[in-house]
């Protein structure tokens, strides 16, 4: 079955050019609901162990460097289906190739700077939600 949380991070670009308001209106209005929201500044410690899977990706130290380039909006969400509802909303990494009406089409401009994270799989859903919030019981349907 389909887990109902996913975890995504407003990204550096978006934050710095004042965009959170307009990306977390199109996540509401899709219907995802906000199970927990913080405004925080990582380390390239933290936002390396975040990228760890992409550690020998030619771009993971670009990677690290823009997303400690500033203030991050990591969020969990929850809606039926919700990784792969959101990834829908989100569209593709590459903004090139996003379709019209995702948050990254609006909102990205490049495969780096591309506005917001959005978990893969429901399992890394639950790292990564566990990454920046404490409590397992935020993984408990209401
Ligand atoms: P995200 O969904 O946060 O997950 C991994 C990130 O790596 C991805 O979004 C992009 O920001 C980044 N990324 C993936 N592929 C590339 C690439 N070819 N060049 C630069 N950054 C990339």
């Amino acid at each position: 079955m389909k887990g109902n949380r996913t975890l995504t991070i407003i990204k550096p670009d978006a934050v710095s050019a004042g965009n959170t308001g307009g990306i977390l209106q199109m996540m509401i209005d899709a219907g995802f609901k906000i199970v927990a929201m913080k405004y925080t500044w990582l380390t390239a410690g933290q936002a390396g162990k975040f990228y760890a899977v992409h550690s020998a990706r030619p771009f993971y130290n670009d990677l690290v460097q823009f997303m400690t380039s500033g203030p991050v909006v990591p969020i969990i969400l929850d809606a039926d289906n919700a990784v792969d509802a959101f990834r829908k909303l989100i569209g593709a990494t590459n903004p090139e190739s996003a379709a019209e009406g995702t948050i990254r089409k609006r909102f990205a401009s490049s495969v780096e700077r591309n506005a917001v994270h959005g978990s893969d799989s429901d399992e890394n859903a639950a790292i990564e939600s566990c990454f920046f919030f404490s409590g397992l019981e935020m993984f408990e349907a209401k």
